[in-house]
């Protein structure tokens, strides 16, 4: 076994591991993400073609060493702004001369007036046995973007060296491993989040003792400085008729909440500034972690009646008028009628009265499945425990008044529910 930072050379120092990419502050702009084992400099080459990337952006890079003493140390961002639109772009990100790729990317039509479709998921660990059909899946060309709606690789944080805590199931197998987990999924996914726009929630496997360290430092957000402020770690995004907004969950249970009020104040002005866009972009969509409602027997804070999830954000969809709740943490699918506080206000989904909840937390990880328990509320419309696992969401905005979505088995290739 040979430690990484053993290996003496440029080129093996500086290559750009580990590569990703999501929407800058908009659509049209594209931040490129990766690590390298030695302090080296952050540049992207890109253009139209493959050969002879001829434009060139440099960005910043950082040292990460907080809670990761084993794992690459160097963080790369760039931000490639203003592209064009419905363009491939080849890029080839570079540290001190040493390039990889070149990977390539395509951006989205302008304006609103067309129909993305998008890849939904949470819950993907490094020991999913589904990573190689979601690459398939996600590199068919047809996704616009992805989203990871918390929990990645359970967790980033282990096999640092660290002592781990993880409080999710009780699990005390990862501190056998002599790896970094972050960067070994980070490589899992690098075939297709080095292509396809990865935009992230935290979930409660990001905690990290309260330091988030992981998650703020390895992705970066819309309108967010990076690394990722504890206190920023919420963003929306406009992309074609839909104002997607991005919450944490884990506000309610970390930093003795001192986080909560500021994550409120700044949902409510931005839901009231995505109303006042109805206009042109007619959908609000938000998505985050843990569930306000769920019907799995785990104990988890949305089986209870005094969910802390659901006392902080329900109001505020409801009262604003959020068209659909995407979440995730249950390893399972969920589909909910359109409710409020427990009352179903109808068993259809043409023009609900109140937002419409849906839990695609199954894409696989070492913890398998979350069983239901024996009897549903009436506001549960669909849950299927068997065919969950290994399952993602696919969301399509049809129009400005129709959208679609179904649940897809990455491994049976079914959809299990639309
Ligand atoms: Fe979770």
């Amino acid at each position: 076994y040979v430690p990484d930072n053993a290996i003496s050379s440029e080129d093996a120092q500086c290559h750009p591991e580990e590569v990703h990419i999501t929407f800058g502050d908009k659509v049209s702009d594209v931040v490129i993400m990766w690590s390298t084992v030695g302090n080296c400099s952050s540049s992207v080459e890109y253009g139209p073609g493959p050969w002879g990337l001829a434009h060139r952006a440099q960005g910043e890079t950082k040292l990460f060493t907080e809670t990761n003493p084993n794992g690459k140390h160097y963080l790369h961002r760039v931000e490639v702004k203003d592209l064009g639109s419905s363009t491939t772009y080849f890029y080839r990100p570079t540290s001190n001369g040493v390039s990889s790729g070149p990977f390539y990317f395509k951006t989205p039509p302008s304006g609103y007036d067309w129909s993305p479709e998008f890849l939904v998921y949470g819950d993907l660990g490094v020991e999913s046995d589904a990573i190689s059909a979601l690459e398939t899946e996600a590199l068919s060309g047809k996704y616009t973007s992805i989203f990871h709606v918390g929990d990645f690789a359970y967790n980033m944080e282990d096999e640092g060296g660290m002592q781990v805590n993880d409080t999710h199931k009780n699990d005390t197998s990862m501190d056998l491993c002599e790896n970094k987990r972050g960067d070994t999924f980070l490589r899992l996914i690098e075939d297709f989040s080095s292509r396809v726009q990865y935009l992230t929630s935290p979930g409660n496997h990001e905690i990290d003792q309260g330091s988030f360290a992981h998650y703020r430092y390895r992705f970066s957000t819309p309108g967010t400085s990076w690394p990722i402020p504890l206190n920023k770690m919420w963003y929306s995004i406009d992309i074609g008729q839909v104002h997607f907004v991005s919450y944490s969950s884990e506000v309610f249970f970390t930093s003795d909440g001192q986080y909560i009020a500021e994550q409120e104040k700044w949902l409510k002005a931005d839901l009231k500034q995505a109303n006042d866009n109805r206009a042109r972009c007619p959908w609000v969509i938000v998505l985050g972690h843990r569930p306000m409602y769920c019907s799995n027997s785990d104990g988890d804070d949305c089986t209870k009646a005094d969910s802390k999830v659901r006392a902080g954000l329900e109001d505020i969809f409801f009262n604003y008028g959020v068209d659909i709740v995407l979440q995730a943490h249950e390893h399972s699918y969920e589909r909910l009628w359109p409710q409020y506080k427990g009352v179903v206000l109808s068993k259809n989904y043409t023009n609900p009265q109140a937002p419409v909840q849906l839990i695609s937390g199954a894409a696989g990880s070492k913890y398998k499945g979350d069983n239901e328990k024996a009897r549903r509320e009436e506001w549960s419309a669909f849950t299927n425990t068997d065919e969950s696992l290994n399952s993602v969401g696919k969301l399509k905005i049809m129009n400005s008044t129709h959208l679609y979505w179904e649940q897809y088995n990455l491994l049976t290739k079914r959809v299990i529910d639309s």
